[in-house]
């Protein structure tokens, strides 16, 4: 068939050929284009070469099952039965009323129980109240443990820390000249978090005043354990679709999905797609309404409900034997204070009818027995501005550090609104096999402690903001964690 039949034929069928598939089906005959518009009419809008190559050169048949005419090998993953768990998850929990006394409570409640995670140090066993220390004989050794209130480089260079605790404040000075690595250390302290100081008690003009000798985290225990899985599961990790943004990249989702139903990929690849039992979804299903300034000349879709809609066209061609675990990020349509309940029935009714889990933004999920730790990552935000040395560039170091704070959100009054539940659900009280986060939209992974910090980058390319912050994402690229071997492993979709 010639090109322009081809081109009118498909458009008839309200589908559009991309140029590349355009010339895949060229010179080819009319039968052939016939199967291949059957095959996606009323499924697909933009016809990729990857959909056309699936239909006219299928995977060589192996014992599997016929389906829209051409055999398939059945995926392993169907085999198995899904084991999901939603351990922890602010959604129908939510009873704040977000008064004064409200925020205390959550501040007494993230003290007590990172000040309880350091006291598993041997050496912090037994911290010091703050309020003890004016009482003390100056010069005596001390190890205490404080929330950073203030944080800040003083006239001489040296840095001062002001500590306090439900029962008084001290002031930690880390002398410049002293211990290069003590002064990196202090450098490294986000405002708010939660910290041990051990030192030399001296007095001072209205606060006790300790010379630090050295700073603690609460940290994630040094012998981390992996978890035993016996089926050959993976869970792929997602995050930050943003559908109904003009930058959503359809074509590279359509790749996506090709590739989870084993019509593309190598072999390495398609026995990870056959294996691929869960679909984790980490924020930012959508683009929103009004989430930034002149968002609306950036957007294809004005109505949120639209953009769930769509994402739930787009997610109902996941494979039914895979579990779809979808979790808001800071564009989607819940509040946007943390912890954020699940995207509510009510604007996005469409995902409650698929395979899905919907939870809230930070979940704690198992999935086949491994710990997963969902968060968005909009506390990165904050953490940029203070970190020495990191940039938005190195997702997975930034990850590592909310680890050691064990918070998602360790600084307070920044990007990050909070909601003062009575308990602090972003406190990292357990130890999580695996931190998944998105936000950034960068990919990375890495492994501390035991743990896999894995950011899964997005599938939107470079916005306005971006460039005017001089941020390159990395759409495309799809973690899959493989949950028997406790490995993941980057497939690139551009
Ligand atoms: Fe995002």
């Amino acid at each position: 068939m010639d090109g322009e039949a081809l081109v009118r034929k498909f458009q008839e069928a309200q589908m559009c050929l991309t140029p590349e598939a355009l010339q895949l089906l060229e010179g080819r005959e009319e039968r052939e284009a016939e199967r291949v518009l059957e095959a996606l009419r009323g499924r697909e809008f933009i016809v990729t070469p990857e959909l056309v190559r699936g239909i006219l050169e299928p995977s060589p048949p192996e014992a599997g099952e016929a389906e829209g005419g051409f055999f398939r090998p059945k995926p392993l993953a169907a085999e198995v039965e899904a084991r999901v768990e939603v351990l922890r998850d602010v959604t129908g929990k939510s009873y704040s009323r977000g008064e004064v006394r409200d925020f205390l409570k959550l501040f007494l409640d993230r003290y007590e129980r990172l000040k309880g995670l350091l006291m598993k140090r041997s050496d912090y066993a037994d911290p010091l109240p703050l309020g003890e220390l004016a009482g003390m004989e100056e010069g005596e050794e001390v190890r205490v443990v404080g929330m950073v209130a203030e944080k800040r480089e003083t006239p001489g260079g040296h840095l001062l820390l002001r500590l306090e605790d439900p029962t008084g404040t001290a002031a930690v000075w880390v002398y410049k000249g002293k211990s290069e690595e003590l002064l990196e250390k202090a450098e490294e302290v986000i405002p708010d978090e939660v910290i041990g100081v051990e030192g030399t008690l001296r007095s001072g003009d209205k606060e006790p005043r300790i010379v630090a000798r050295d700073i603690a985290w609460p940290d994630l225990p040094t012998s981390g354990s992996s978890p035993k899985v016996e089926e050959p599961v993976c869970a792929v990790l997602l995050s930050d679709l943003h559908v109904g943004s003009k930058m959503f990249l359809r074509e590279v989702f359509e790749r996506f999905l090709l590739w989870l139903e084993g019509r593309v990929g190598d072999a390495r690849q398609r026995d990870l797609a056959s294996r691929t039992k869960y679909v984790v979804v980490a924020g930012d299903l959508v683009d929103g309404i009004g989430v930034y300034p002149q968002q609306e000349e950036e957007l294809y879709l004005h109505d949120i409900f639209r953009q769930y809609e769509e994402v739930a066209s787009l997610l109902e061609r996941i494979p039914d034997h895979i579990k779809i675990v979808l979790s808001p990020g800071n564009h989607d349509a819940v509040r946007p204070s943390e912890p954020q309940p699940a995207i509510p029935r009510e604007v996005a009714g469409r995902l409650y009818d698929l395979n899905t889990v919907m939870v809230g933004n930070p979940a704690w999920v198992s999935l086949h027995g491994v710990k997963f730790l969902l968060y968005h990552g909009r506390s990165f935000d904050d953490l940029v501005s203070v970190l020495p040395g990191n940039s938005r560039k190195d997702v997975s170091s930034m990850m590592v550090r909310l680890l050691r704070a064990r918070h998602l959100a360790p600084m307070y009054g920044g990007k990050v609104a909070v909601v003062p539940e009575e308990r602090d659900f972003l406190v990292i009280d357990e130890v999580p096999d695996v931190l998944h986060c998105g936000h950034l939209h960068i990919s990375g992974y890495k492994r501390y402690r035991g743990v896999w910090a894995i950011n899964s980058g997005t599938f939107q390319g470079m916005t306005s903001y971006m460039r005017e912050r001089g941020i390159t994402p990395t759409p495309g690229m799809v973690t899959v964690m493989d949950l028997q071997k406790n490995k993941p492993s980057v497939i690139r979709l551009v």
